[in-house]
């Protein structure tokens, strides 16, 4: 028999409609806050970092939003993305589990990012705006926001996380294919970036950085907005475009996973996977959803729930999440893109809801299974990616011990084609294991416990 290895949609199939999941969850959540006021932010108050048709989007109830046609047009030159089943790495982990995997690396910038880029980039054209600055890790956000910036016809600039620019030189030139442009942050062209630099000028930079860099660039130029690759609703939104695809190919096989599990960086790629296989969670369906993050920056699994700044300068509005404090500065692990002390509202609300289980995974361990996935599947995955990979093994041998039956299904978020330093160093033995010390966790607390509307639980 013939085993299926890959479920293809064809494009006449591509969803019509993001699902917002604001409109299911059983706690709401709560409302970010103007730090000045203590009170929640108004639309005016996020208007000079975004344009008002996506601070509209942030805020909507709506249960499903019409994907604009020019959005489609431009999300058909990849999607859909196909499902994959990793039959050989079953094989070789001898488990009873099934493992699908939803490939989002064939985009052109090689990740699921474009999918919000492209609704980003649109909407700000829509709305007259010429150009968009923003931050990057791994480079994958930067590349992806480049391209889409080129679709539509918008200035780029972005400002790269120092020790990721000293890695991955090549993402800096396919930003600059795109016509984008790229800078080291901490930076000399903005006023925060210059202070940093004045304190320490081997900054090693963070995501909380760079997003303080590209706000106050977006505020301070003439037609220029911002634009974040995670964390906010409307990039959770975009992103369930992967979820919604799956789902179909899964009714398509005539099956439905167990098991769901996505890499927490901000938290996009997992909600994009998630969310919708979530809402049948929240309507009574056995499904697990687990998110998998670094034991080096393990904000959902040990990080207070409180309000906390989304940057390094304390410019955006308090948003509540786990957060292990906005000017903490993660070890510079290869997995740059999960290198952030915060997550997305909405994940955050439902790990504290009981409804998703957040795991951490140390480095080693991660890409130990991403070198077993390249070796039997053969895929390279982004050192991100191998988080969820490492997570999805990790069921899968549960399965075997437990002698059942399960279908597993991970976001494979993107490709480690040009993340191969991180794998070098793994292969040489020069990776180590780092979990983040007990002392580092009590000092995030104690930096965020004089802020506004402390939010209640663990
Ligand atoms: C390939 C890949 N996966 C995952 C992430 C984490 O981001 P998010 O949690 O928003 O999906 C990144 C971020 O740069 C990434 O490049």
């Amino acid at each position: 028999m013939t085993v299926i290895k890959k479920v293809n949609l064809p494009d006449t199939e591509i969803p019509r409609q993001w699902y917002n999941i604001a409109a299911d969850m059983p706690n709401p959540m709560q409302p970010p806050l103007n730090p000045a006021t203590g009170k929640p932010a108004s639309a005016e108050d996020l208007a000079p970092v975004f344009p008002m048709n996506l601070i509209e989007q942030e805020m909507s109830t709506e249960r499903y939003i019409d994907i604009p046609g020019k959005v489609l047009e431009k999300l058909l030159l990849y999607r859909p993305t196909p499902l994959k089943r990793a039959y050989a790495l079953e094989q070789h982990l001898q488990t009873p589990a099934k493992i699908y995997y939803k490939d989002e690396s064939v985009s052109p910038a090689g990740s699921h990012k474009p999918n919000t880029a492209i609704a980003q980039a649109y909407y700000n054209k829509e709305f007259g705006i010429r150009r968009i600055t923003t931050e990057t890790g791994a480079g994958q956000w930067g590349s992806a926001l480049s391209f889409s910036c080129a679709l539509f016809g918008l200035e780029c600039k972005v400002y790269m996380v120092r020790v990721s620019y000293d890695q991955k030189p090549y993402r800096r030139l396919m930003m600059q294919t795109w016509g984008g442009q790229c800078v080291p942050s901490p930076s000399p062209d903005t006023s925060f970036g210059r202070k940093m630099l004045a304190e320490d000028p081997d900054c090693p930079g963070s995501l909380g950085i760079a997003i303080s860099e590209a706000i106050e660039d977006a505020v301070t130029s003439r037609d220029t907005r911002y634009s974040l690759g995670s964390v906010l609703n409307h990039v959770m939104l975009h992103q369930t475009i992967i979820g919604l695809e799956a789902q179909k190919q899964f009714a398509q096989i005539g099956e439905y996973p167990d098991v769901v599990v996505g890499c927490v960086g901000g938290g996009s790629n997992f909600a994009g996977l998630a969310f919708p296989f979530l809402r049948d969670k929240i309507y009574g369906k056995q499904v697990q959803v687990i998110a998998a993050e670094p034991a080096a920056c393990p904000t959902l699994t040990r990080g207070p729930f409180a309000y906390d700044f989304g940057d390094t300068a304390a410019t955006t509005p308090l948003l509540p999440m786990y957060t292990l404090g906005h000017n903490f500065m993660p070890p510079a692990i290869h997995a740059g893109g999960l290198r952030y002390h915060g997550a997305s509202p909405q994940v955050s609300q439902l790990v504290k809801d009981r409804l998703i289980e957040p795991r951490a995974y140390d480095q080693l361990k991660t890409y130990e299974a991403g070198v077993l996935f390249a070796r039997t599947e053969g895929q390279i995955p982004a050192p991100e990616t191998c988080h969820a990979i490492a997570a999805a093994i990790e069921e899968a041998m549960k399965a075997k011990e437990e002698g059942v039956q399960k279908t597993i299904v991970f976001n494979y978020s993107g490709h480690g084609l040009l993340d191969l330093p991180g794998y070098a160093k793994y292969l040489e033995g020069e990776l180590s294991g780092f979990a983040l010390p007990e002392e580092e966790i009590n000092r995030a607390i104690a930096a965020i416990a004089g802020l506004p509307g402390i939010c209640t639980g663990e």
